[in-house]
């Protein structure tokens, strides 16, 4: 079958090369011609474990190819995916410009029986006003599905060659055959739904992992509070089938690039519709206050931080990227620079310091990237572990302990052993570890 996948953004670029790699000619569409042309030398303009891999063989194979003429890719095509953004406007509603621009050029080269699947994050209830749009520009009946993405960055590949469920959202038969035949070899579950359904279950999940990490984040915060540890609590309710053991490890708040703005939307669409008064909003809000609050919190116990060294480590929302969307450090680092720190040294597997949006900071001179951990932490007054990146966790910080200083470890993953680093001399801070009471 002869496939178009709009957008090379992650979604995009793993669901062209995983259709090539299943044996289907797939075009990879974009509008940016440089993105393009560095995908076509199996260049990708992220980092993404095993993708370029998955890129280079189809190249290598001739199923993949990579265009930004919709000219040429369309009217071969007899399913179209669209995987463009949906970033969030000011108000938290969705801005759907990329998506409507995608579907009027799919529309003019549109050839009949094709499928135009939306795999974008997109409102329920979009389609009606898709389909109309795209009517207005061609006579071929559009037939439109739904089928979102619920892979993770970081383990991308692995999560589209595997995913938990194929969702298709569509009242057609005909075009839930082909979409079931075409997802069969992934060998998932398989679900025909409404394309209202299917949008508001992408919604509904990712605000549902969002809550149980803010969840666990409060439980966490009244840890500090009442001599509970959070790890402790975490095992005691994971054996609890109904709750498990997993996805709600505590942090600073969660980011990326889907969960705040997911919820921010299911907050706004709430609102116009009435429920003003809504989790959604109160969740958001939560979260987007979490880092100051914990900071102040940070800076109590450690007294001072003004003309101090602070590093920090891991630039990334989550390990395994360089995506920083709603990166933890877009927030730790204009707090530390704005409490007075002198000098911060970042490091992270990565990311460049140059390619995040601190580029442009009027005390960008402040912070300097390293290039490894030990360097970073070299004679640092605190330390702020930021993202589990392994190196990050693996490495031996008794080892750069500088003992003429009253060092302390903000673990803001609760990954570091506690005991060895006390025992190092560090101050251990975490997030709702009281082990230090809890193991007296
Ligand atoms: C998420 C969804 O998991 C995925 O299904 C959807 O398609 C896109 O959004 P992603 O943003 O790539 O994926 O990352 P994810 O691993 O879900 O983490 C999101 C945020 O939550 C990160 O900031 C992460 O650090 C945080 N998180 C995750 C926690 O704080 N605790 C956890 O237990 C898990």
């Amino acid at each position: 079958m002869t496939i178009t996948v709009i957008g090379t953004g992650f979604v995009g670029v793993v669901t062209a090369g995983v259709f090539a790699e299943l044996g289907h000619q797939v075009y990879g569409l974009d509008v940016d011609q440089k993105k393009i042309a560095s995908l076509n030398q199996g260049d990708l303009p992220f980092f993404e474990p095993e993708l370029k891999e998955l890129v280079l063989a189809g190249l290598q194979t001739k199923r993949l190819q990579f265009t930004t003429d919709y000219q040429v890719a369309i009217p071969d095509s007899q399913v179209i995916f669209v995987c463009v953004g949906t970033p969030s406007a000011d108000s938290g509603a969705v801005d759907l410009t990329y998506v409507e621009s995608a579907l009027l050029e799919v529309a003019k080269y549109l050839k009949p029986e094709a499928i135009v699947v939306v795999k974008s994050t997109v409102p329920p209830g979009s389609f009606d006003h898709f389909a109309k749009i795209m009517q207005e520009v061609t006579k071929v009946p559009v037939a439109l599905a739904s089928a979102p993405e619920f892979l993770r960055e970081g383990s991308a590949v692995s999560e589209t060659r595997h995913p938990s469920r194929v969702v298709i959202g569509t009242t057609d038969d005909r075009v839930f055959t082909i979409l079931r035949n075409l997802h069969q070899p992934l060998g998932a579950p398989i679900l025909q739904i409404s394309p209202a359904s299917a949008q508001m279950g992408k919604y509904a999940a990712n605000a549902y992992l969002a809550t149980r990490i803010t969840f666990i984040n409060q439980i966490a915060d009244l840890c500090q509070h009442n001599g509970a540890d959070i790890e402790e609590v975490i095992k005691s309710m994971g054996f609890d089938p109904r709750i498990g053991n997993h996805f709600w490890y505590p942090g600073l708040g969660y980011g990326g690039s889907c969960f705040p703005k997911d919820v921010k939307e299911l907050a706004y669409f709430s609102r116009t519709v009435g429920y003003g008064d809504n989790w959604f909003n109160s969740m958001q809000e939560y979260n987007e206050g979490r880092i100051t609050r914990i900071l102040d919190d940070v800076l109590v116990k450690v007294g001072r931080v003004d003309g101090q060294k602070i590093a920090v480590l891991g630039l990334s929302f989550k390990p395994n990227t360089d995506d920083t969307r709603e990166a933890p450090a877009l927030k730790v680092i204009p707090y530390l620079l704005q409490k007075g720190v002198a000098q911060i040294q970042v490091y992270d597997p990565q990311v460049q310091l140059s390619r995040t949006p601190f580029a442009n900071h009027s005390e960008i001179d402040q912070v300097n990237q390293s290039t490894n951990i030990a360097q970073a932490c070299q004679d640092a007054d605190g330390i702020i572990l930021l993202i589990e990146w392994p190196e990050i966790v693996e490495f031996e910080y008794s080892q750069i302990r500088n003992k003429s200083k009253n060092q302390w470890l903000l673990d803001a993953r609760n990954q570091l052993d506690p005991q060895a680093l006390s025992d190092a001399g560090f101050q251990y801070l975490s997030i709702g570890r009281t082990w230090n009471k809890s193991h007296e």
